[in-house]
């Protein structure tokens, strides 16, 4: 039997050797492409049209790409995120499509406190007036009494439950607006997405990147957010109205914002968001730790693998 060729779309961060050596010791051959992420030239290795599987960084995988691709039966994602997948026509081929949906979570979780409490805190500019040789009389700007807050989460999923279970202590008060979901924990308030802007101090994108999702925080959210509060995003760039958030931040109405992710990723080196001292941004770094990495390059792997077993290729 022909070993079954599983294809590696685009070169991430992460390491592709693990995944690919484990495929192959399974009996499988591997091959790993350069596709663009977003638009661009789509060029296929020699071969690659074999293809059964594949295994997807931030490539766009559209009709034209899976035209080409016709035996492909499943497509593993290295991310929690399907939103590079033209899922329509995945699904009128019969592919079926495996993201991580839980390899980082407590990661995530983690990370969007930290980057609310680093802005609530000011923490950028203690860092800046501390590194000019500064002390206390040199700082400006005065946090606000965390106690007083109230958390939003805008998306109640897997990853927003953690904040509200540790950051439930911290501040006032935490509510949710998930329309996909009916009850919530003690101590969480679900509410409807107007009073989730109205009502939050600080508020933390959890959802996933669809058509729905796309552009959620732009200036009409923003002007119903109270002023001077703080957006939080680690869930993907193009939840937020770019031009709409330093407009906000502009007028005051918003006082900072953590971004884990951006717009086109990575921003160019000398793009204002990485100094603006209104905003704290992280390089698309919310779900890595030692414990998740493991997951993340070894999962999609095992994902392709079970259904290639399961489908009886192998
Ligand atoms: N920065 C990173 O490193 C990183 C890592 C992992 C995940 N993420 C992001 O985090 C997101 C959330 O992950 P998760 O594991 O919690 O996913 P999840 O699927 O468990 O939760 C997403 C929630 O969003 C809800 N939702 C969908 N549409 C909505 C809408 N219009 N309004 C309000 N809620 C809506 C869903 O009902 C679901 O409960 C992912 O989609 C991904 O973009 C980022």
């Amino acid at each position: 039997m022909t070993r079954p060729l599983v294809l590696f779309t685009d070169e991430t961060d992460l390491d592709p050797v693990p995944g690919r050596t484990l495929l192959e010791d399974a009996g499988c051959d591997t091959v790993l492409a350069d596709l663009p992420v977003g638009d661009g030239v789509q060029e296929l290795p020699d071969g690659a049209e074999r293809a059964v599987g594949l295994v997807v960084g931030y490539a766009r995988i559209d009709k034209p790409l899976l035209d080409r691709l016709p035996d492909v039966g499943v497509i593993a994602t290295m991310s929690a995120g399907t939103d590079m997948i033209d899922g329509e026509e995945a699904t009128r081929r019969g592919i079926r499509v495996v993201n991580l949906t839980s390899a980082a979570t407590e990661e995530v979780a983690a990370h969007a406190l930290t980057l609310a409490l680093a802005v609530e805190r000011h923490l950028r500019e203690s860092l800046r007036v501390t590194a000019e040789g500064g002390w206390t009389d040199d700082v400006d700007a005065v946090p606000r009494r965390l106690s007083g807050l109230t958390l939003g989460l805008y998306g109640f999923g897997r990853i927003a439950r953690r904040p509200a279970e540790i950051a439930g202590p911290l501040v006032g008060r935490v509510i949710a607006h998930d329309p996909y979901v009916e009850t919530a924990p003690d101590g969480v308030e679900l509410v409807d997405p107007d009073r989730l802007l109205e009502e939050s101090d600080i508020l933390s994108l959890h959802l996933p990147l669809t058509e729905d999702t796309r552009g959620v925080v732009d200036a009409a959210a923003l002007a119903r957010m109270r002023r001077g509060s703080t957006l939080v995003n680690v869930s993907r760039g193009e939840l937020v109205v770019v031009e709409d958030l330093a407009a906000a931040l502009d007028s005051g109405q918003l006082t900072g914002a953590g971004l884990d992710v951006l717009l086109g990723e990575p921003p160019a080196a000398d793009a204002p968001e990485r100094t603006d001292p209104r905003i704290l941004v992280t390089p698309h770094v919310a779900f890595l730790s030692e414990g998740s990495l493991e997951h993340y390059v070894l999962d999609p792997a095992r994902n392709v693998l079970d259904w290639l077993r399961s489908s009886g290729r192998l």
